[in-house]
């Protein structure tokens, strides 16, 4: 059976958007949008399995997040962005999917073990079963292609695992095996602290990310103080090997600047960091300013926001509804 090619992505909201989200992942979507069907959807139930947050700054987190998607070029007209708690169908799938996940792939994914660390006894249950919601966003939409950065590749094998499983299981093609988009120069944005670490909302120092709501003083002082080794850049690819810090601003330049690595590293060749930093905050600035300034003028009007994100929900609901029908009849559920 052919399914309809049809986009889903998810994005946190956790505060703290962060130039590894737009990269790797938002920018993307931008550019799919024209030519697909697309679902956005900000998924704050997957926000509480870390530890619950306070509620306001939850509802806040959310509404930045959607003007941040707004603001970078995301159209809430031609696609569906809302929040994932408007439709109770995720949750629901979930279940199913949390009976049909085993433990043995639950334990192999490495976004909990590093989320857990040594507290593994403590963490939520809900951490724990992150990856099969994550699934069942996915697949109750029946999406085929899901965008996203590089650290995600590990859940999208799972969510392929779920879907053969439960097809194999009920001897029915209900679900399609979903594939993954990992395209861009900056598919992996590492903390400006530490070329090895990745740029993360949750990073303890603010020093380590741009910030989408950070200003242009903000974006030059956190480059400035980036850090670096003493060596001027390379004239080619092959030597930013074993210098993290400096492939990572590289690569950060070439994202920015709308060029390949190849091209940017041919333009820097030979520059010390101090004269490439400026350069970098230049095209930082005037690549997110506008996004930022438009991001304030419409958390400004929370109830513009919420009218589209409410929307949004309702459209959501419709397109999943079906799926929703098909699979209580597969498994065995009386329906409504
Ligand atoms: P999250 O903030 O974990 O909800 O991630 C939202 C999206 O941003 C996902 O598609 C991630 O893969 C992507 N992402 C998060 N951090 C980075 C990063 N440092 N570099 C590139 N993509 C990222
Ligand atoms: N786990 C993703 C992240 O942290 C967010 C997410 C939740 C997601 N559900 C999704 C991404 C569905 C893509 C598709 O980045």
């Amino acid at each position: 059976m052919a399914f309809q090619r049809r986009i889903f992505s998810g994005i946190q909201p956790t505060g703290n958007l962060h130039l590894g989200n737009y990269l790797g992942a938002v920018r993307n979507w931008v550019a799919l949008q024209a030519e697909y069907e697309c679902i956005f959807c900000m998924v704050d139930m997957h926000a509480i399995t870390a530890s619950l947050l306070d509620p306001d700054e939850l509802r806040r987190s959310t509404r930045e997040l959607a003007a941040a998607m707004i603001a970078s070029g995301i159209d809430p007209e031609k696609n569906i962005l809302f929040n994932q708690s408007q439709n109770p169908d995720h949750a629901t799938l979930a279940w199913i999917f949390n009976c049909v996940a085993r433990m043995g792939w639950m334990n192999r994914m490495t976004q909990f073990k590093e989320k857990a660390g040594k507290d593994r006894e403590n963490v939520s249950l809900g951490l724990f079963a992150y990856p099969a919601l994550m699934a069942a966003d996915i697949l109750v939409y029946k999406a085929t292609h899901v965008p996203v950065g590089e650290d995600q590749k590990q859940h999208l094998e799972l969510t392929r695992d779920i879907a053969q499983k439960f097809n194999f299981d009920y001897q029915k093609e209900i679900f399609p095996l979903t594939e993954p988009q990992i395209f861009g120069t900056a598919t992996r944005v590492m903390s400006l602290r530490d070329g090895m670490k990745k740029m993360s909302k949750s990073d303890p120092s603010d020093q380590s990310r741009i910030n989408m709501t950070d200003t242009a003083d903000q974006i030059a002082d956190k480059i400035k103080r980036a850090k670096t080794d003493p060596d001027a850049l390379p004239d080619s690819i092959d030597g930013l090997e074993g210098r993290p810090e400096a492939a990572n601003l590289m690569g950060i330049y070439a994202a920015l600047a709308g060029q390949t690595l190849e091209q940017a590293v041919a333009d820097c060749a030979g520059r010390g960091f101090a004269e490439f930093k400026k350069l970098l905050t230049e095209v930082a600035v005037s690549h997110l300013a506008p996004i930022t300034a438009e991001m304030r003028r419409l958390t400004a009007d929370p109830g513009y926001v919420d009218g589209i994100l409410r929307k949004g929900g309702e459209r959501a609901r419709e397109l999943s509804a079906p799926v929703v029908a098909e699979i209580y009849d597969t498994v065995g559920f009386l329906r409504p």
